[in-house]
């Protein structure tokens, strides 16, 4: 897959549509943080390391317009253009982690915002290169967990898009295929925003990797019929009690436990927020109308019925087999051990 996200030659953070998936494959230019942030809140980008190389980029925009400013000026704005990408969504730590890497740049550089400006414009760049790096090792060690001939289920879209490229959930399957395992993906179709549907069989198509997309209720009758083998999701944060990944990830991550089926999560360590614990996370909460209707097109519920859309669920370490990150597979014990500190 392209690259879902870039910084041009001119500029500007040049990303794919994603709304316009599966049909049409356009790019939006923004050379305004005000615009990449609507772009993240309204998701024409997604996933919880690509929108947090689009805060970094969106931060560097905004050193770009302030960048003659006086010195207090500009940090008042900066701060003011932090809080606004910061508020676009809640749940994925990446967005956090990625403005806090970039104020870090800005506030160690007692430097004019001239140059300031280019040392954020090259710490957003080298963000989103190892973002592609990081994947790039996740997928060699998930690689090593499956076999020749694994039917892997994945949830939500936890790839190329949702990163820069290569993908979370999806690199072992890619880095497998690339060691010439033959894998089969089976993905759920993730409503009520469908990106299992619409992203995750799109850029496994494009890349001719063999794809069914199920509808989100059939997980668990196919693990009792013996087609999954494994199950391997992403995550937009994991504290150290639980995973937090998309809605519906929960209730395939029980069924795989009572199918004993290994159900693996794909984290980035931008993503491991151990310090905190369940009670510290916000679980998005969307527009009902996404549930009530149909990608916004056809209305499937009785006018004036509310319906309830959290974004996010909360699924707890007893039902993860493991946590595939750049350094390694980690037991939930392991992870704390390496990584809380
Ligand atoms: O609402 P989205 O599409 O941003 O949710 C995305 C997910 O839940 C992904 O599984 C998660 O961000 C991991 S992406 C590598």
């Amino acid at each position: 897959m392209i690259p879902s996200i870039e910084w041009t030659v001119d500029n500007k953070v040049k990303m794919i549509d994603q709304t316009l998936l599966p049909h049409k494959l356009e790019f939006l230019e923004f050379d305004d943080f005000r615009g990449v942030a609507n772009s993240i809140k309204v998701m024409n980008i997604r996933g919880a390391p690509a929108i947090g190389v689009a805060a970094a980029m969106g931060m560097a925009l905004a050193t770009i317009e302030y960048k003659d400013l006086p010195k207090e000026n500009f940090l008042k704005k900066i701060e003011n253009a932090a809080d606004i990408i910061r508020s676009t969504r809640p749940t994925a730590s990446n967005l956090f982690w990625a403005v806090n890497r970039i104020l870090k740049v800005i506030n160690s550089f007692p430097d004019n915002p001239l140059n300031i400006s280019e040392l954020v414009i090259e710490e957003a760049k080298l963000m989103a290169q190892e973002d592609i790096n990081v994947n790039k090792n996740i997928g060699k060690n998930g690689a090593a967990l499956l076999q020749d001939g694994d039917t892997v289920l994945t949830h939500c879209n936890a790839g190329s898009l949702a990163t820069v490229q290569y993908g979370t959930a999806l690199a072992p399957i890619r880095s497998a295929i690339e060691m010439g395992k033959s894998i089969n993906v089976i993905a759920d179709e993730t409503r009520p925003r469908l990106q299992g549907a619409r992203l995750t069989a799109y850029e496994l198509q494009y890349d001719k990797i063999p794809v069914k997309v199920i509808s989100d209720t059939s997980s668990g009758l196919l693990m009792r019929l013996g087609k999954i083998d494994k199950v391997i999701v992403g995550t937009d944060r994991v504290t150290s009690d639980a995973v937090f990944n998309k809605i519906g990830t929960y209730l395939v991550a029980l069924a795989a436990f009572d199918n004993k089926i290994p159900f693996y999560v794909a984290a980035p360590t931008s993503t491991l927020s151990l310090q905190e614990t369940i009670e510290d996370v916000t679980i998005e909460q969307r527009d009902s109308s996404e549930v009530g209707n149909v990608l916004g097109k056809v209305q499937i519920v009785p006018n004036g019925v509310e319906c309830l859309n959290y974004a996010f669920d909360i699924t707890p370490f007893r039902l993860v087999s493991g946590v595939i990150t750049e350094d390694g597979v980690f037991t939930h014990e392991e992870l704390l051990k390496k990584y809380k500190g």
